[in-house]
């Protein structure tokens, strides 16, 4: 409980004709025996509470000072009021109507209840604009509102109904923020969005809703409704909505059958449309045609038909990973005239081969977690701007890769066959790219000339394979002529294989077999930053110390500790240790500043 405000008002009088400054003490500790004539307070400075700071604008702030009930002395002129991050559980009426020229309220990650705030408290404040609830308690929302009101945030509370006041009547409302809440489709009003007509974002993501709410206002461009339990989206839900441009309805239990043709006929400037996690097993038709971006993932999706995608003709990125598509679900046409489309992600589907037809000007294509045996000469026979290419993790096979698979691939800078069922590394490979991944594969041989040519090679993986230095044709290296990443971990290696590039920086030859350093192994490579011969077969009898002579460079040389080695290397390694102690360091300060 708390004085009412006549007490207060006598407990003020009392204070100035004592003389005594209670709480403003240390402020006036310099003139105790002023005579109280002399201390000319301004009101304005008089009602400011002393947790809080005040400007003669109006701007009052009280965040985050561990208020239990709401401010009673504020100033009545207040304009914006910020009281977020406090423990306020109610708000007594008489307290905020004073407070007539309020515009910005800021009640965000309080206690209130729906108890707490009777439901015409904010209806009196004319000039409320920005309301701000957040992280409530909040079972109800409020039943009316002032028709000033530009935007609403309620997010993350307890709501289980909306009032037909609430948002109704508003024709200055811009937003409204909703997600986190409890609503159903049985809490919301017939018509929320009455005489509401500008209203541009909506956010009820994380509620339970079935059904998209009916007569949404026609100014919208944002809608999230992720994370409902929507099942249909009824007739003509978004026919009027001729300006919305971003729809998210991710994470719900949509079916084809919960739509048609019609649903987002309409929406001529939507360019964001996700219906990832939904239980769609085809692509849906009647697409508009301004979609940027479209999110299909994590569906069921079986098949996509030949006209369902082609009108969508400003369709850049195309997210369809985690579906049921083989490619003979895809209709050889499906992406005919797509002309802008240059990301497809096709991960984590059943597709037995590479589908034909793929978009023509794609730049990024993940393939990658299929059931990809081989690639035929005209897979990518007309694919001529593919920069990006990951197809690892199927069951490609050395043999079923045609040597001209690739011949069109002019622009390819990264190409991954990681977990493949390779036994050598495939001829024609593309001879521009810049990175190469080829781990985890059964990688046995490396035959003449299958890195021919890629003098742009930076990177090269071949960790986790079968390789013997016998088996890697003379002078494979050599022709890589700007390599500087090199990785033969985890193969059967004998020697650090000799004519290594120049330009090398890196190179990780942890885990073979490798059981001399002769004085020449790093000869070639006077560049080298980085040595990695960990698990391997060295001791202190076989390794040469003149191997690491000369490497100016090198920062990290791994190897066991109790090979012995010179002077000179061993104070390389323990400055090298010390610089990736400092390295580590950083990174535990960079993921401390992130927490
Ligand atoms: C509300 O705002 C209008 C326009 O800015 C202003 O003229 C009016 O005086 C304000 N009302 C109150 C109670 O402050
Ligand atoms: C919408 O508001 C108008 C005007 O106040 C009113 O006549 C009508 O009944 C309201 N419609 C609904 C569905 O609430
Ligand atoms: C939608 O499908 C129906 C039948 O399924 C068809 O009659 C109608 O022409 C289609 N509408 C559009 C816009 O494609
Ligand atoms: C690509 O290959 C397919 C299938 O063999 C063929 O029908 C098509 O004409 C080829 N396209 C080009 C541009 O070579
Ligand atoms: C290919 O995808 C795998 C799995 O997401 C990823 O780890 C790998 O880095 C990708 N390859 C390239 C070259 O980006």
């Amino acid at each position: 409980m708390r004085p009412c405000v006549s007490t207060l008002l006598f407990i003020l009088l009392l204070v100035f004709s004592n003389g005594v400054y209670g709480q403003d003490e240390e402020e006036n500790y310099n003139r105790p025996n002023s005579p109280l004539k002399d201390i000319k307070p301004t009101p304005k400075s008089l009602l400011c509470p002393k947790e809080c700071t005040c400007t003669q604008e109006g701007v009052v702030d009280c965040a985050g000072v561990d208020l239990k009930e709401f401010p009673i002395e504020l100033p009545e002129y207040t304009n914006h009021l910020s009281l977020q991050n406090n423990q306020i559980e109610e708000i007594p009426p008489e307290d905020l109507i004073r407070l007539y020229k309020l515009e910005t309220l800021n009640l965000q990650n309080n206690r209130l209840t729906s108890r707490g705030i009777p439901d015409d408290l904010f209806e009196q404040l004319e000039n409320l604009s920005y309301l701000y609830l957040a992280n409530n308690k909040l079972t109800l929302a409020p039943r009316f509102l002032p028709n000033s009101l530009i935007s609403a945030d309620f997010a993350a509370n307890y709501i289980t109904k909306i009032y037909g006041m609430t948002f109704g009547h508003k024709p200055n409302l811009r937003s409204v923020y909703l997600h986190n809440n409890k609503l159903t489709d049985a809490g919301l009003p017939d018509n929320m969005f009455n005489q509401s007509n500008n209203v541009e974002i909506i956010i009820m993501s994380s509620n339970f809703l079935k059904y998209v709410p009916r007569n949404l206002p026609p100014a919208l461009y944002k809608l999230h409704l992720k994370n409902n339990r929507l099942e249909k989206i009824p007739e003509g839900a978004f026919g009027h909505l001729l300006g919305l441009r971003e729809l998210y309805l991710q994470n719900n239990l949509l079916s084809n059958d919960g739509m048609n043709n019609e649903t987002f006929g309409k929406l001529n400037r939507l360019e964001y449309l996700d219906l990832s996690s939904n239980s769609l097993t085809h692509v849906p038709s009647g697409l508009p045609r301004n979609i940027v971006i479209l999110h299909l993932e994590k569906n069921n999706i079986r098949s996509i038909a030949d006209d369902v995608l082609t009108p969508v003709k400003n369709l850049e990125y195309l997210l369809l990973h985690n579906n049921r598509l083989r490619a003979r679900g895809i209709h050889p046409a499906a992406f005919l005239g797509l002309k802008k489309l240059h990301t497809l992600h096709m991960y984590n589907n059943l597709l037995e081969k590479v589908p034909g037809g793929l978009p023509r000007r794609v730049k990024t294509l993940m393939l990658l977690h299929n059931q990809i045996t081989g690639i035929s000469k005209d897979d990518f026979n007309s694919t001529y701007f593919i920069e990006d290419l990951n197809l690892s993790y199927n069951k490609i096979m050395s043999s079923s890769v045609h040597k001209d698979a690739f011949r069109k691939l002019r622009l390819l800078k990264t190409l991954d066959m990681s977990g493949n069922k390779l036994k050598s590394i495939p001829y024609g490979l593309p001879k521009n790219l810049e990175i190469l991944k080829l781990k985890e594969n059964e990688i046995g041989s490396i035959p003449q000339d299958t890195l021919a040519g890629m003098s742009k090679l930076k990177e090269l993986y071949l960790s986790f394979n079968k390789l013997k230095i016998s088996s890697i044709y003379t002078g494979a290296w050599a022709e890589l002529s700007n390599l500087q990443l090199l990785d033969l971990s985890t193969n059967q290696l004998t020697y650090v294989p000799s004519d290594l590039p120049e330009t090398l920086e890196y190179l990780y030859l942890q885990s073979n077999r490798i059981a001399t350093l002769s004085d020449s192994a790093f000869e070639s490579t006077p560049n080298i930053k980085g040595i990695f011969l960990r698990f391997n077969l060295l001791t202190p009898e076989t390794v040469k110390e003149s191997a690491f002579y000369g490497l100016d460079k090198l920062q990290v040389l791994d190897i066991e500790s109790h090979l012995a080695l010179s002077k000179v290397t061993k104070q390389k390694k323990k400055e090298a240790e010390k610089e990736e102690e400092e390295e580590e360091e950083e990174e535990e300060e960079e993921e401390d500043g992130k927490r």
